[in-house]
């Protein structure tokens, strides 16, 4: 198959550094709106990039589940490939792309767990089947023959945990949040002439008392 020949016209939108907020956690969660507002299905997917000691680099996709005050919160196995990657390697990146807006968002920062209680009430705030489903997926990206056996772990655990009960949240099982260190916003545009502003995170301190982030923002060429 050859694609050479198609080519779109990037013309929704505009990226002007002089009106972008100080805080790109304000423009990360107005670009998310906007992916809602747009009926973009599931806006806060993720494409998590991670390289372990091996240096080989994997991608796959996640879901954001937070965006808090340093960085944005995703959960998942902490046994998996990913959680092998991290903890070799706790630099990733991020990736949104919603082509309904022309728009990416490229996030690279360091990863650490969260608290085991936040990702304990988030566990049990899951629905039933997907409690279940996380101690089926033990160790997520490890092989198992075949389907059956997985359906038969399924089966067998809503049988010792039924409807109602409480599934213990799996000690391998949780959050992680990428601490935005640098955070780039891309908007296409016509021409190939796209804007890509960057903002990099400066730490200052506040009179000793707290760590304040500043963000310098420059513009890089498309
Ligand atoms: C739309 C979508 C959402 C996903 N969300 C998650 C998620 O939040 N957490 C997760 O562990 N895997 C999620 N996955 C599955 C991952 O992409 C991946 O297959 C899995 O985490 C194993 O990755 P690993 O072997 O690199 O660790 C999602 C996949 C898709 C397509």
């Amino acid at each position: 198959m050859d694609f050479t020949d198609q080519r779109l016209s990037y013309e929704k939108g505009v990226l002007d550094q002089q009106s972008i907020p100080a805080s790109p956690f304000e423009l990360l969660k107005g670009w998310i709106s906007d992916a809602t507002e747009q009926q973009v299905q599931e806006p806060y997917a993720m494409s998590l990039a991670t390289c372990g000691a091996d240096n080989k680099p994997s991608v796959r996709i996640v879901l954001m589940r937070e965006i808090t005050e340093t960085g944005v919160v995703f959960y998942t196995n902490y046994e998996s490939a990913k959680g092998q990657d991290i903890a070799e390697n706790p630099n990733a990146e991020v990736l949104f792309f919603w082509h309904e807006l022309e728009r990416q968002i490229r996030i690279s920062g360091s990863i650490a767990k969260i608290d085991a209680d936040k990702s304990a009430m988030y566990f049990q705030k899951r629905p039933h089947d997907s409690q279940v489903g996380a101690w089926v997926s033990q160790p997520q990206s490890g092989e198992v023959v075949n389907r059956e056996v997985m359906e038969q772990t399924f089966d067998q655990l809503q049988t010792d945990y039924p409807e109602n009960t409480q599934v213990p949240t799996p000690e391998f099982w949780g959050g992680y949040e990428i601490t935005i260190n640098e955070i780039e916003f891309w908007q296409g545009r016509a021409n190939r002439m796209h804007d890509r502003i960057v903002y990099t995170r400066s730490t200052d301190s506040d009179n000793g008392r707290n760590n304040v982030a500043s963000w310098n923002t420059k513009r890089l060429l498309p």
